[in-house]
């Protein structure tokens, strides 16, 4: 997670430099005006972005890692199925911006992606089977019940050794009796697998704009 942070944060200055570099010619900035008068540039929302993931985070896995030492992957388990989106939801509401994690293999059907997801999942494949890292980017999204966008935050998720326990392989990383519980709870869990330093999936924030 820290390789994380450190790379998000390589983005952001990346982004920002940019942003103080680039001057926008009269031309262009006129028509910015008249597209999107109070548009907010792309490093803002980059910033928003990873501020949100990085609480957001550091909230489930504290939650996540109290409740594994105390009652172990079971109780985990029924703590997150319990806990986690009243979790996300309250942060989202303090945020002002939906909060939301998804995958290519889902574990909570919640969390299967919508149109504009499975855009960004498959973007993010495509960069991660060339080898490549992924960073943080945004999207703007079009306005469709109401004259106003939204600003679409993705930064990718990568699998820890901790996550093993409950995301890795049954039978070996993943104890065939917490996986018997998991798929109590998600009989059509997909979310298995996994090695430590995987691509797991996104995070998808979404801001009005
Ligand atoms: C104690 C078991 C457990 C551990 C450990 C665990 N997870 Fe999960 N994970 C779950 C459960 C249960 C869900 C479904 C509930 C939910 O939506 O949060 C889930 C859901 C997710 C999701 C949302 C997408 C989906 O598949 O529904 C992501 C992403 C995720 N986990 C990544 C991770 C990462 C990364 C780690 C390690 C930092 C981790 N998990 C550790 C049990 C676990």
């Amino acid at each position: 997670m820290e390789k994380f942070f450190l790379q998000y944060l390589t983005v952001l200055s990346f982004s920002l430099l940019l942003a103080s570099a680039c001057t926008q010619t009269a031309e262009e900035e006129q028509q910015a005006a008249v597209q999107a008068p109070e548009a907010l540039p792309d490093s803002v929302y980059l910033s928003k972005g990873g501020e949100v993931v990085q609480k957001t985070f550091a909230t489930l896995s504290s939650h996540l890692k109290a409740n594994l030492q105390k009652k172990g992957v079971e109780g985990a388990v029924a703590y997150c199925h319990l806990n986690a989106y009243p979790l996300v939801d309250s942060l989202s509401r303090a945020y002002g911006a939906q909060i939301r994690r998804t995958s290519l293999k889902v574990r909570n059907p919640q969390d299967a992606p919508d149109a504009y997801e499975q855009k960004a999942l498959a973007k993010a494949a495509a960069a991660h089977e060339k080898g490549e890292r992924i960073s943080p980017w945004i999207e703007r999204l079009p306005a469709e019940n109401s004259a106003q966008g939204e600003v679409a935050y993705y930064a990718p998720i990568y699998t820890l050794p901790l996550c093993l326990k409950c995301h890795g392989t049954p039978g070996e990383t993943l104890a065939e009796s917490d996986y018997a519980i998991i798929k109590k709870y998600y009989p059509d869990d997909q979310a298995i697998g996994y090695q430590a330093g995987d691509w797991r999936g996104l995070w998808s924030i979404r801001f009005k704009e």
